[in-house]
C-alpha cells in the first residue's frame, strides 16, 4: 500500500473516528457512532499492517518480515481474550472492565518508549530533532505509566478488591512535589545523556516514580470521587496514545489519541460540574475521607424507617397523577431495566405521567443509566437529566428511587460536614411520597448513611429491585 493510500486511508479513518464519537454521544445514534468506529478502526489497522511509510532511504513497508507473524499470533491471542471478555463480562462490571482497559493503553505506551529509546533503526538528520525525539519518550513513558499504575487502582476500587475509602499518607502533597522535582531532573540528565546506556538509569528511576505517583494519585481519591477520576484516567490513556503516535511518527494515532484526551478531559469537567467538585481537588485526593467528617458507617440506623409492600406501592402509584422515577447503581445490579419499562408501559396506560429523572453520575459510567434504560426501549422524552425536573418533585405524587442511594442523599444539601456535602442530588424528598426500593439499609457507593430513608414521607421497599417491580406489575395489572 503506497504512502499517498496509507495517508488518505488515515484521513478517512480519522473522519469515521469524529463521526463515531458525534454518533456516541446520544442513544439513538449511538449503534451507527459504533459502527463508524469499528469500520474505523479496519481501516487503521489494515493500513498501518500493510502500508508503507516515508523514510529518508525512500518508502519502505511499516511492518516487515517476521513482523507480520508476531502481528497476527498478537491479533488472535488480544481478539480472542476481547471476545471472551465482551461475551462474559456484566453490564455492571463494564466500568472495571474500561478501567483495566486503560490500564493497558499505559502499559502499551510505557513499553513502547522504552522499545523506541533502544531502537538505533531510525536515524535522526539533526540534533534538534533527535532531542525531540527522546523528549517524546520521556513524556510518553511519563503518562503512561501514571495512566497504567491509576488504572488498575481504578479497576481495584471499582471492582470492590480495594476499599473506596481514600488513603491519606502523610506529608502526602509534599511526596509529590519531591517525585516531580525528580522527574524534571531526570528529564534533564535523560536528554543530555551521550549514549542510550547513559540515559536508561533517569529513564528507569522516572518511570519507577511514576508508577508509584499513578498508584498514589488514585488510591488517595474517595469513593464519590471516582466517577471523575475514571473519565480523568480515559483522558490521560488518550493522551498516551497521542504520546505514543509521537513515537512511532504515526499521525493517525496523534490524532485519535488527541480526540480520546480531550473528549475525557471534556467529560471530566461534566463529571466535575456534576458533583460540584474543583478538578484540581479531585486531584489532591482526600474527598470522601471519614476524617473529621460525619461519615457513618454503612448500614448503622440512625432512626426507624417505614416499610411498604409491593401491593401497596401499586396502590400509590395507581392513585397518582405524576410520578418520577430515578435509578441507580442497583437497577443495573438486579437488571430490573425491563421491568421497569413493563411498569412504566402499564401507568402511562393508566394515564399516569411517569417520567425518569437522571443523575449525571448515576450507577458506575457515565452514561449508566440512559444506556439501561434505551435498551430496554424506554422513551427517550421521558428520561430527562437531572437539571430538566428537579425542580418538578414538589408537583409530584411518588418520587420511585430504584437501586439508587447517594444521588438521591439530602446530606449533600442538608450536612455540610458529609463527605458529599455539596454535590447536587436529585431532591426525592420534596415529593408527596418518596419510594426507595433496596434490598437493605446499607450504603451507596459513597459508604455514607442516607437520612431519606428516615424522612416522613418515605416508604422502603426492601428486596431485589427486579423481583420488587414484577410484584408491583402483577399487583398493578390485578386491578
Ligand atoms: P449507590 O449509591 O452505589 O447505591 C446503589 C444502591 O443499590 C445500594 O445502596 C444498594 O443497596 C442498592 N442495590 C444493589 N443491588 C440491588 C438490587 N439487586 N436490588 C435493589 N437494590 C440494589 O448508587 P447510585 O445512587 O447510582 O450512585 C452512584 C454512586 O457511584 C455515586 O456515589 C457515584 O459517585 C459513584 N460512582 C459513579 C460512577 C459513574 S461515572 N457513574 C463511577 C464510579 C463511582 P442494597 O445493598 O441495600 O440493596
Amino acid at each position: 500500500m503506497p504512502v499517498s493510500l496509507v495517508t488518505a486511508s488515515y484521513l478517512g479513518a480519522t473522519i469515521l473516528f469524529i463521526l463515531s464519537l458525534g454518533g456516541l454521544s446520544n442513544p439513538e445514534t449511538a449503534k451507527r457512532g459504533n459502527w463508524y468506529g469499528i469500520v474505523g478502526m479496519a481501516i487503521a489497522v489494515l493500513a498501518t499492517v500493510f502500508g508503507y511509510r516515508a523514510l529518508m532511504a525512500g518508502d519502505q513497508p511499516i511492518v516487515t518480515g517476521n513482523g507480520y507473524a508476531f502481528i497476527v499470533g498478537a491479533m488472535v491471542v488480544g481478539g480472542a481474550v476481547g471476545l471472551w471478555a465482551a461475551r462474559t463480562v456484566k453490564m455492571t462490571q463494564m466500568p472495571e472492565l474500561v478501567a483495566i482497559m486503560h490500564s493497558l493503553v499505559g502499559f502499551a505506551a510505557c513499553t513502547i518508549g522504552f522499545a523506541s529509546y533502544i531502537d538505533t533503526s531510525t536515524v535522526f538528520p539533526t540534533h534538534a530533532e533527535h532531542v525531540v525525539h527522546v523528549l517524546e519518550i520521556y513524556i510518553g513513558v511519563l503518562i503512561g505509566a501514571v495512566t497504567f499504575t491509576g488504572s488498575v487502582i481504578a479497576f481495584g476500587k471499582l471492582s470492590a478488591r480495594i476499599g473506596g475509602k481514600p488513603v491519606l499518607l502523610p506529608g502526602r502533597h509534599w511526596l509529590n512535589l519531591a517525585g516531580l522535582l525528580i522527574v524534571i531532573v531526570c528529564g534533564y540528565w535523560f536528554l543530555s545523556a551521550e549514549s542510550i546506556a547513559a540515559g536508561m538509569l533517569p529513564l528507569i528511576v522516572m518511570t519507577v516514580i511514576s508508577l508509584a505517583f499513578g498508584v498514589h494519585m488514585v488510591m488517595a481519591i474517595g469513593g464519590a470521587d471516582m466517577p471523575v477520576v475514571i473519565s480523568m484516567l480515559n483522558s490521560y490513556s488518550g493522551w498516551a496514545a497521542a504520546a505514543t503516535g509521537f513515537m512511532l511518527s504515526n499521525d493517525l494515532l496523534i490524532v485519535v489519541g488527541a480526540l480520546v484526551g480531550s473528549s475525557g478531559a471534556i467529560l471530566s469537567y461534566i463529571m466535575c460540574r456534576a458533583m460540584n467538585r474543583n478538578f484540581i481537588a479531585v486531584i489532591a485526593g482526600g474527598f470522601g475521607a471519614a476524617e473529621g467528617a460525619a461519615a457513618k458507617k454503612s448500614g448503622e440506623p440512625v432512626g426507624e424507617v417505614t416499610p411498604i409492600s409491593a401491593a401497596e406501592t401499586a396502590e400509590l402509584l395507581r392513585d397518582s397523577k405524576s410520578v418520577i422515577i430515578v435509578p441507580g447503581y442497583g437497577m443495573a445490579v438486579a437488571q430490573a431495566q425491563h421491568a421497569v419499562f413493563e411498569m412504566t408501559k402499564a401507568l402511562r396506560e393508566m394515564g399516569v405521567n411517569v417520567r425518569f429523572g437522571i443523575h449525571p453520575v448515576a450507577g458506575r459510567m457515565p452514561g449508566h443509566m440512559n444506556v439501561l434504560l434505551a435498551e430496554a426501549k424506554v422513551p427517550y422524552d421521558i428520561v430527562l437529566e437531572m437539571d430538566e425536573l428537579n425542580d418538578d418533585f414538589p408537583s409530584t405524587d411518588v418520587a420511585m428511587v430504584i437501586g439508587a442511594n447517594d444521588i438521591v442523599n439530602p446530606a449533600a444539601q442538608e450536612d455540610p460536614t458529609s463527605p458529599i456535602a455539596g454535590m447536587p442530588v436529585l431532591e426525592v424528598w420534596k415529593a408527596k411520597t418518596s419510594i426507595v426500593m433496596k434490598r437493605s439499609m446499607a450504603s451507596g457507593y459513597a459508604g455514607i448513611d442516607n437520612p431519606l430513608f428516615y424522612k416522613e414521607n418515605n416508604r422502603m421497599l426492601f428486596g431485589d429491585a427486579k423481583k420488587m417491580l414484577e410484584e408491583v406489575i402483577a399487583a398493578l395489572k390485578a386491578k
